[in-house]
């Protein structure tokens, strides 16, 4: 059993059977067999579903059940948590992840990488102090909304006519959002979350059978590697160390164990000096001492200018 779960406080022996809530009236789950799917998607992905959320699980779960025509939770758990089932655990995990995202979330923080970064690196590489070579890890990316905002400040702000060679690892654990991310297709109803020049520049309006559609143009889409990575177990990535990495609004879903093995994790793939994005309701503060907070959401890892000239 992961350390830290189904103990003290997360007991929850005096639940009562809570049938879900409308429209899956004939879904429900008994406190032991919540804590049974608490445990299976805490080992296979670090997320803690807190005892409130046993609606949210039947919800999630609700359509996959169909799909298998199966017509209770037990069944469904006996099936998913076998030895073998490798490919079914994944479909839970679509099913569990919370995939919300959007182009440019978080503007401030795309601000201070086109008015902070992006002039530092540009001034570090012209007095020779690091190559033109940025790598840049979207860790959480979703539907790649995320690395998608970022690739696009990189080609306008740091193009390869210039000499950059500029490279981004989106990763994530749900393959469904991974092959949406890849696929680089959204409803035009959100081109307004991007500012004008760069849709221009990057996005294509669907016409005829794609009408109501925009695409992410190749050169954007082909700035990005998309990779199925669980942040909670230990990775060595070849593409790293980082000079930036964002993994935003994806810590809030783990405990404080799994989000300390999460940061570390993250924190060993980046540069000296080089900077973490988190979501807004993500204080990382006490997680590694080697984080300094620059501001709210932004981090530095700490370290000198010579750890990073040789990391290079
Ligand atoms: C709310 S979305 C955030 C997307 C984007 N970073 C943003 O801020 O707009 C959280 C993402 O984290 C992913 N996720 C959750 N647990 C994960 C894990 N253990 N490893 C990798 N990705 C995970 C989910 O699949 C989901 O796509």
């Amino acid at each position: 059993m992961p350390a830290g779960i189904a103990k003290g406080k997360r007991s929850s022996t005096s639940l009562q059977v809570d049938p879900c809530l409308q429209p899956l009236p004939q879904l429900s789950v008994s406190p032991a067999l919540f804590q049974k799917f608490q445990k299976l998607i805490y080992g296979e992905t670090g997320i803690w579903l807190g005892n409130a959320k046993t609606a949210l699980l039947c919800g999630r779960l609700f359509r996959r059940l169909r799909e298998l025509d199966l017509d209770s939770l037990e069944t469904y758990y006996e099936r998913v948590a076998g030895p073998d089932q490798y490919e079914e655990r994944a479909r839970m995990i679509d099913a569990i992840t919370t995939n919300e995202t959007r182009f440019f979330r978080e503007p401030r923080q795309f601000q201070f990488v086109v008015q902070n970064l992006f002039p530092r690196w540009r001034v570090e590489a012209e007095g020779g102090l690091r190559p033109r070579r940025v790598r840049i890890w979207s860790a959480g990316c979703s539907s790649g909304e995320e690395p998608y905002t970022v690739a696009m400040l990189v080609a306008r702000y740091l193009p390869a006519e210039d000499g950059w060679d500029v490279r981004l690892l989106a990763t994530d654990i749900s393959t469904r959002m991974l092959e949406k991310a890849r696929r680089g297709v959204y409803p035009i109803t959100r081109s307004g979350e991007i500012p004008p020049d760069l849709l221009q520049s990057f996005m294509l309006r669907g016409i005829a059978d794609r009408e109501g559609e925009m695409k992410v143009k190749s050169e954007i889409r082909e700035m990005i590697d998309f990779r199925r990575l669980n942040l909670d177990q230990h990775s060595d990535l070849i593409e790293g160390p980082f000079d930036a990495i964002f993994c935003r609004n994806v810590l809030i879903y783990f405990d404080a164990a799994s989000k300390n093995r999460v940061v570390a994790n993250l924190v060993r793939h980046l540069m000296a000096n080089a900077h973490l994005f988190v979501g807004h309701a993500e204080n990382l503060s006490s997680f590694s001492p080697q984080l300094r907070s620059l501001e709210p959401t932004i981090y530095i890892k700490a370290g000198d200018t010579e750890n990073r000239v040789q990391s290079v």
